[in-house]
């Protein structure tokens, strides 16, 4: 892929990110701003949402406090988007937790944050970007799975399921959605380097997770060129799925 072609459908865009002050999403939100677009930052931190709208600039980036597993705040962020650009054409639902444990450990909290943020949020994400893009018959959906979504690991049942969920929902979306000439991609990282090992919270587990990363992740630009890749291709081009790994990575 070319510079030119990664321009290319991306120039002026309006992207809605969840989970956009750290890992993926900040990193996409570089990216997509070099290459033209405008970004609508949504996560928790708003402290760290406010220092990326100041590194990206005020007229290509805006931050907005959002707890996905608030329905009405993930309507809230995508009315600030269009508020704010005037429209909304890219959802991404990134925003995400990986809580591996094995179940027998019963961490029911987990349990619940896990499926309130991975599966919840990005269902939320959806209802508050799919009347938009009926309403202007165009738009893309870029919802955010995992190399555990297509593979299961001792202590990754909860993890697996949410990231399962993500592929089927996002199936029977992109075949829902056709008639209005909506795109939906679904992304499927395997270890990047983010913050996401700080997510695992069972003693013993938390560890390796942490020393799997740190021998194994690949930069979180891998994941930003999936996502320009996806977008840049012409209107009637949908990629459904891109599923990556670093090389080392076996699992
Ligand atoms: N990195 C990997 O190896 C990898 C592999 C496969 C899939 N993924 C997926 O990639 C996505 C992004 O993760 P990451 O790797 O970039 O990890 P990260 O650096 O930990 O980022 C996670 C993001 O999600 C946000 N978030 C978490 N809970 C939230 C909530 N309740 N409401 C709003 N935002 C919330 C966090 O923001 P706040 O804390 O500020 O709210 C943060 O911006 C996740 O869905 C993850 O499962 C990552």
């Amino acid at each position: 892929m070319t510079a030119q072609h990664a321009m290319q459908n991306i120039d002026g865009k309006v992207v809605v990110i969840t989970g956009a002050s750290s890992g993926l999403g900040a990193e996409t939100a570089r990216h997509l701003v070099k290459a033209g677009a405008k970004v609508v930052l949504g996560a928790r931190r708003l402290d760290r949402l406010q220092a990326l709208v100041k590194e990206l600039g005020v007229d290509n980036a805006t931050a907005f406090q959002v707890d996905v597993t608030d329905r009405e705040r993930v309507k809230a962020l995508v009315d600030h988007a269009v508020r704010t650009f005037g429209r909304i054409e890219v959802m991404i639902n990134n925003a995400g937790l990986m809580p591996l444990a094995p179940l027998e450990m019963l961490r029911f909290d987990e349990w619940n944050q896990c499926i309130d943020v991975n599966i919840k949020g990005v269902l939320w994400g959806i209802a508050a970007a799919l009347p938009h893009f009926k309403a202007q018959k165009s738009g893309q959906f870029i919802n955010v799975s995992s190399v555990a979504g297509h593979t299961i690991s001792v202590g990754g049942a909860v993890y697996s399921a949410s990231k399962y969920s993500v592929r089927v929902i996002s199936e029977a979306l992109r075949k829902e959605v056709k008639p209005y000439g909506v795109r939906t991609t679904v992304l499927s990282p395997g270890a990047v380097d983010t913050e996401l090992p700080a997510s695992v919270g069972a003693p013993g587990v938390n560890h390796a997770i942490a020393d799997y990363y740190q021998h194994n992740a690949i930069p979180a630009d891998s994941f930003a060129r999936c996502v320009l890749f996806a977008m840049s291709q012409p209107e009637n081009v949908d990629i459904n799925e891109i599923l990556f790994r670093p090389t080392v990575q076996e699992l």
